[in-house]
Order: C-alpha cells, then structure tokens, then sequence
C-alpha cells in the first residue's frame, strides 16, 4: 500500500479546539473581543506577565513594533537577508530602508560578530529573526543593542518555545513579535502577537492596531494616529488559546523528532546540518543544506515523487527584485545567498511519526545516494596517493563513485 503523501508540516489541531471554535460561531460574537482578551492574557503568562497584544499576523505585529520604536524615513534599521520577506518589508512600509548584516554560517541568523560595526546614527533598531526557531544569543545581542542605544524588535515568528540562557523568548528584551500563521509551531490559521517592553503605552499600540481609534465612556470617539486593520478574531483566539495549551508538547515531540534525523540521518550524503542544538531551539523547521552543485528544484521534485514534501525557507532576500532595485546585488551578503540556495525544509510538525523520519532519510538516499549527486569526500585516493578536493568541488564526472581508481 502506497502511504499518504507527507508535507513539511501540518497543524495539530485538536477536537477540543475544534468544539471551542463552534462555541465562538455559535455566541454572536466572533470578531475581536473575550477571547482576544483571554488569549493575551494566556501569553502574558507565558512571557512571565509582561504585556502581550494580539494582531492578525506577524507582519502587523512587527510594523506596529516599528512604529512604536518610531522607525520612520531616513531610519536604517539592521537586520537579516536571510528571513522571510515580511521582516524587511515592514521596514519599507514604514518608510524606512534595511540594512542587512550577512548570516553566520553555523546558526544561519544574524551574524553578532559583524553586527557591532555596522550599527551607525541612524540604525535606531535592530530586527533579529530567529530561523528555523534557534535563537539569536539574546545576551550577546542585548549587550552589543544596549552598548550603542538602540532598541531591539526580536523578529520571534518562528521561535515561540525556544529559549536562551534559560529565559523563554518573550518572557525578556525589548520587543518581542511572534507569528500564529498556520505553519507555525502554534497557530491561529493566521495571527501574531507583540510583547510590549514597559516604556511603550499598551493603548497607543491598540490604536495603532485599530484605525487609530479611542472611544471615549459617552460614545464619543477620537483618531489621533494613523492605525491600522491588525485585530484578530475570537475564532482565530480560540484556536490560539486550544493551541498555547500544547505548546510545551509540541516543542518536545518537535525537538524529539529532530534528535532522530540526527541519529538516522544518512552520513554520506553530503548534507549540512543545522547545529544539533536540543536546548534552546524550538525546532521549528528541520533544515539541511544541499550539497553545492545538486540542483534543488530537480530535488525537490524528486522527492515528492517519493511522496515527501520539502520546503525552501528561505532564499536571500536581497536579491529579489523588489530589493535589487534599491541597489542590493549578488555578493552583497555571501554567506546568506550560499545558504539561501542550498537550504531545504524537511518534514517536521509534531504528528509525524518517528517512522515518518526512517521514510525522508530513505528518499534522501534515493535522491542523493546516486552516483549523479553523490558528494566527492574532501580527500580521495587517487593513483597511489590521496588528492584534496576543494571545497567547491561538485560534480563526480571526474572521479569513480567511491573516490578510488
Ligand atoms: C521570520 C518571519 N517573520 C515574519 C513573519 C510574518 O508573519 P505572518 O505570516 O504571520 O505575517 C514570518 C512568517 O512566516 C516569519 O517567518
């Protein structure tokens, strides 16, 4: 029997949920309103009280972030290349213009040993992201943004239940957004929420949130800001307040199901792992890098004939041609555009099954286990001795599968 085709991921969504969900469509009121307020509430706990506001994305989140940093034109905030999109848009939607730091190369986020130089008068704001749910080293960060005065939006989309140096992220630091989209580690179908640092007033941010409106106990009402139409929904609360119970579960079966690709993982396939980090990272996505030269779209398409779905996440932002325009070009941020090309999403959400695992590293030996993309070892036995092979060396054609004679 064929089995069921697996995607990269899947939401768990549980019939207890489910029920709350009809419970809503069934009160009269299902737009912003008690369950919103529970669901903040619920976060607020979760980042050790600190003042939560829900949004209706991630993206809303961060720009009403930006503008309470009051990020606006002529303001260059810092952040990655290598992101989903959103996190530099919004810096463009506000009227800004991003400055990108390169990626290091081990954790793939910003990269702190080169964030220090480029910080300049007018950077005002940092933007982290924390890839795949492994985070950015919040004391490192926090030393060099306080160092130079700048305030910090931790772009934490992907990393809800991952933690560093023991604290969960959102319980510290400065801004802190977190994206509920239907592939993250907890949704709402799509949703966000912004954790308030204490200087900024949480009804400004609800104005910003809301059209700019304030009403007043008589009736009256008053726009004295420009806002948006960033509310989210009691439906989408209810499944956030089904899901937030979870959470914990779901970054342990994430985190177990990351532990074994890395025990069954096939060694000689020529894949760059992500760091085997089973502490602080949520394990939000499970990403190798392809061997350099392998062809990804050809992978790809090779594996979802073996019935396994793969992602690309993500790659470098500053060669889309929205970016291009503004003068970013191809050897701006190398490490980024490396990763960017290689980088793969694996199946990984938390009702996979362990023998979910066996089937992905079984298709990654049909589809890299060949001769075609079987990656050359970096010393080969060559006539009577070894040779090295450089570090860009892709194709097998020169040499035997085995890399003898
Ligand atoms: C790093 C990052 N930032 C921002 C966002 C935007 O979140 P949303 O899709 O909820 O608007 C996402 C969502 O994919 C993300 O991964």
């Amino acid at each position: 029997m064929t089995q069921p085709f697996l995607p990269f991921t899947r939401p768990t969504i549980d019939e207890e949920t489910i029920a709350a969900v009809a419970d809503v469509l069934r009160s009269g009121w299902i737009t912003s309103g008690p369950k919103v307020q529970a669901f903040e509430a619920t976060l607020s706990d979760y980042c050790g009280g600190r003042t939560v506001r829900a949004f209706n994305s991630g993206t809303a989140t961060l720009e009403v972030a930006l503008r309470l940093a009051e990020v606006s034109r002529g303001d260059t905030p810092i952040t990655t290349p290598l992101t989903w999109v959103a996190t530099a848009n919004v810096i463009l939607e506000v009227g800004a213009m991003p400055v990108f730091v390169d990626v290091d190369p081990r954790t793939r986020n910003i990269d702190l040993d080169r964030l220090d130089a480029a910080i300049r008068p007018s950077t005002k704001a940092i933007i982290p992201v924390d890839l795949a749910g492994l985070p950015v080293d919040r004391k490192r960060l926090y030393e060099i943004a306080n160092r130079h005065d700048v305030r910090v939006i931790e772009d934490a989309a992907q990393s809800i239940g991952a933690t560093s140096h023991g604290k969960t992220i959102g319980s510290i630091g400065d801004f802190v957004s977190f994206s509920f989209h239907a592939n993250k580690n907890i949704t709402t179908t799509e949703g966000g929420a912004l954790v308030l640092p204490d200087d900024i007033d949480p009804k400004l941010c609800e104005r910003l949130r809301l059209q700019g409106v304030q009403r007043f106990p008589d009736g009256g009402m008053d726009v004295d800001v420009l806002g948006g139409k960033f509310n989210l929904t009691d439906v989408a609360a209810a499944i956030g307040l089904g899901q937030l119970k979870r959470l914990a579960e779901f970054t342990a079966r994430r985190r177990h199901l990351a532990r074994l690709y890395f025990e069954r993982m096939p060694q000689n396939l020529g894949l760059e792992l992500p760091p085997a980090d089973f502490e602080n990272s949520n394990w939000h996505m499970f990403q190798p890098l392809l061997p350099r030269g392998t062809d990804r779209g050809v992978f790809i398409a090779a594996m979802k004939d073996r019935g396994i779905g793969v992602g690309v996440h993500y790659p470098a932002l500053h060669l889309f041609s929205l970016y291009r325009q503004f003068g970013f070009k191809e050897g701006d941020f190398p490490v980024a555009e490396d990763i960017g090309r290689r980088i793969v999403t694996l199946p990984l959400f938390p009702s996979m099954t362990d023998s979910d695992v066996d089937r992905v590293c079984d298709a990654l030996i049909a589809c890299l286990g060949n001769p075609i993309n079987e990656r050359v070892p970096r010393r080969v036995g060559f006539m009577d001795g070894e040779i090295e092979v450089p570090d860009d060396f892709d194709q097998i054609s020169a040499f035997p599968p085995e890399g003898g004679n």
